[in-house]
């Protein structure tokens, strides 16, 4: 019975940006990640992976979105072969393309964490099986979904909402969050140095979307963009791969740090906190923000789980 409500339209597809799914098609998502996470909170036991494999591909690190794909492919019967670039050749001694062929003979679907977008475009395109974006330097896609399910679990609904990223709004999250409200009609703002703009052409893609969902999307390094927010949003200064940046991107964000100033500054009385993880305190957000009740990182990272079960569940 349960099995048949996953059996969604989406069965053989890659996920590697929202931008290649429609609104109604995100809004399935999520009605599949609410039925997952009650189905985990009832102690149900499902064995909708069993007999199939997912090859789990991570260049970076990663504590939440492994645990998420490993556990949730996992406890559903499905076998999660977990591989670090240590472990294979992927684009080192052998293409990525030639790895998508023999990946695509021997797994049900893949996971890919890495650098370039074009790898895992190269993957969706060579392997013939699913594959999902588990990040890249360019996107988030599965965190997005998870942001979006915490949005609606605290204020009963999406529409009409406004939340602000604080940071650095060129990096991966910020392009997801900026994608997926633009589909989804929530209004999406970046509050940012004008150096850490988001590109033009992410600004292309998205003015389309927000304009058929009537999303508002600001970019602003003023900070009267963040008044009326329901949620202000951050993420690391310095991404992975960005090491070198440290210093620059310390000068340069310490005024858009998320603290008790900046959350008053909404002018919202219930203004919530999130931040994707892993978090350095002190940074992108005080300890005082990141620990006090506005602060919704754990249902945010718990959620990461089971809307990343459902991704699986509706594409392989
Ligand atoms: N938010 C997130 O992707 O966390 P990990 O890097 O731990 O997977
Ligand atoms: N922007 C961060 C997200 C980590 C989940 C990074 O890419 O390191």
């Amino acid at each position: 019975m349960e099995a048949e409500k996953f059996d969604s339209p989406f069965k053989g597809r890659s996920l590697l940006t929202w931008a290649d799914y429609s609104p109604e098609e995100i809004l399935q998502f999520l009605d599949y990640a609410i039925l997952a996470k009650k189905q985990a909170h009832n102690k149900e036991i499902h064995q909708r992976f069993l007999g199939k494999t997912i090859a789990l591909i991570f260049e970076k690190r990663s504590t939440r979105t492994r645990s998420s794909f490993e556990t949730a492919f996992g406890e559903e019967g499905g076998h999660p072969v977990f591989m670090s670039t240590q472990d294979i050749q992927l684009g080192g001694k052998e293409s990525v393309k030639d790895t998508a062929r023999v990946l695509g003979r021997m797994f049900s679907a893949i996971e890919f964490r890495g650098f370039k977008q074009e790898h895992v475009q190269q993957l969706a395109e060579f392997s013939g099986i699913p594959v999902i974006n588990g990040l890249t330097d360019e996107f988030h896609p599965t965190q997005a979904l998870a942001d979006i399910l915490t949005l609606q679990e605290n204020f009963g609904k999406l529409k009409g909402l406004k939340w602000v990223f604080c940071g650095d709004g060129r990096n991966n999250v910020a392009r997801s969050l900026m994608i997926i409200s633009a589909k989804l009609g929530i209004d999406f703002a970046i509050f940012a140095p004008k150096e850490l703009f988001p590109p033009k052409d992410i600004q292309d893609l998205c003015a389309p979307f927000a304009k058929e969902s009537g999303a508002k999307i600001e970019i602003s390094d003023d900070i009267s963009v963040v008044k009326g927010a329901d949620c202000l949003y951050t993420d690391v200064w310095v991404s992975m791969g960005e090491e070198a940046l440290k210093e620059e991107r310390t000068r340069l964000l310490k005024p858009y740090q998320v603290n008790k100033e900046l959350m008053a500054a909404t002018g919202k009385e219930n203004t919530i906190f999130m931040h994707c993880l892993p978090a350095v305190l002190g940074q992108e957000v005080t300890e005082e923000v990141f620990e006090s009740s506005a602060s919704k990182v754990w249902d945010e990272a718990e959620n990461r789980k089971h809307t990343i079960k459902a991704i699986m569940l509706a594409l392989i």
